[in-house]
C-alpha cells in the first residue's frame, strides 16, 4: 500500500492555481491512502481541505495547532470530517500495519519554560486566550492538555489489535531530538511549545513493552527534517523543509511510504 504523507501544508496560504497544482502533486504519487500530520488550514478551512484531500485518496489525519486558530478545540472537534484519528480509533491498515494518532499538543516540559517565545495560539485559541497573560497558568493548562493527549493515546494502544507494525501520526514531535527546525533541534525557547513529553513518554513505555514491534512516529509542527530512534524499535520521522526553505505557502509532499 502506498501512504502518502503530508504535515504542515497550511493550505490556506494558497491561492487556488497553486492549490491545484498541489493536489495534482499528490496525485503524481498514485497514494491508496493520505496520512496528514496536522496543520491543514484554519478552523474555517480545514474540514474544506480535508474533503478536497479526500478527492484524491482516502485520509487519515490529526490536527496541528493552526487547524483551530480563531476558534477553540471544542468546536472544531464537534465538526471534523471522517479520518480524524483519534476518533477513528486503530485502523488496520495492511495485514502487517495498525494505524492510529493522536493531535499531541507542545506540554511545556523540556526546553527554556522562562521563554519570551509567544505564540499565535495564546490570540487565537479561545480556551489559551485567558491564559495568555498568565505564565504559569498557560504552563499549567498546556501540560494538562499533553497528558490529556497521551491519556487518549495509551486508550488507542491499549485498544490496538496486534500487528508488526505500528504506525503513529501525531503532530507534534514527541521528544525534544525530533523537534527539528533549520536541520538542528530547535532552540530550548521553543521546545517547551513545540514538543509533547507526555505522549513520548507513552510511545517509550510502549516500545519497550513490545520489543518485537516496529513503531514508527510520523510528526511535524517544528517544520524541520529529522529522524529519531530513542528506541531500536521506535522512529520517529518529523517533517518539515531543508534550512533555509520556507514552509508556509509551500506545501511538499513529504515521503510515500510503502507499508
Ligand atoms: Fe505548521
Ligand atoms: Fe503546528
Amino acid at each position: 500500500m502506498r501512504a502518502t504523507w503530508l504535515t504542515d501544508i497550511h493550505l490556506n496560504f494558497m491561492r487556488p492555481l497553486a492549490l491545484k497544482a498541489f493536489y495534482d502533486r499528490v496525485k503524481q504519487e498514485a497514494p491508496d491512502v493520505l496520512l496528514v500530520t496536522g496543520d491543514i488550514g484554519e478552523s474555517d478551512s480545514v474540514a474544506r481541505f480535508v474533503d478536497e484531500l479526500r478527492a484524491l485518496a482516502p485520509i487519515y489525519y490529526v490536527l496541528g495547532n493552526h487547524d483551530y486558530y480563531r476558534s477553540s478545540l471544542r468546536a472544531v472537534r464537534t465538526t471534523l470530517p471522517p479520518g480524524w484519528l483519534p476518533g477513528e480509533g486503530a485502523v488496520q491498515l495492511t495485514e502487517r500495519t495498525v494505524l492510529l494518532g493522536v493531535d499531541g499538543w507542545g506540554d511545556a516540559r523540556c526546553g527554556d519554560l522562562a521563554s519570551t517565545v509567544q505564540l499565535s495560539d495564546w490570540q487565537l485559541i479561545e480556551e489559551l486566550t485567558e491564559v495568555r497573560y498568565d505564565r504559569a497558568e498557560r504552563i499549567g493548562r498546556l501540560q494538562v492538555w499533553g497528558t490529556t493527549e497521551a491519556f487518549v493515546l495509551g486508550e488507542l494502544l491499549a485498544a490496538a489489535p496486534p500487528s508488526e507494525h505500528l504506525l503513529v501520526l501525531t503532530h507534534v514531535p514527541p521528544f525534544p531530538e525530533a523537534c527539528i527546525y533549520d536541520d538542528v533541534q530547535s532552540e530550548p525557547a521553543w521546545l517547551p511549545w513545540f514538543t509533547c513529553i507526555a505522549t513520548g513518554e507513552v510511545l517509550a513505555e510502549y516500545a519497550r513493552a513490545w520489543p518485537q514491534k516496529q513503531i514508527t512516529v510520523l510528526c511535524g509542527q517544528s517544520h524541520g527534517i529529522g529522524c529519531h530512534n530513542p528506541l531500536p524499535n521506535l522512529e520517529v520521522r518529523t517533517g518539515g523543509w531543508p534550512a533555509g526553505i520556507e514552509g508556509y505557502g509551500n506545501p511538499v509532499v513529504q515521503a510515500t511510504l510503502d507499508v
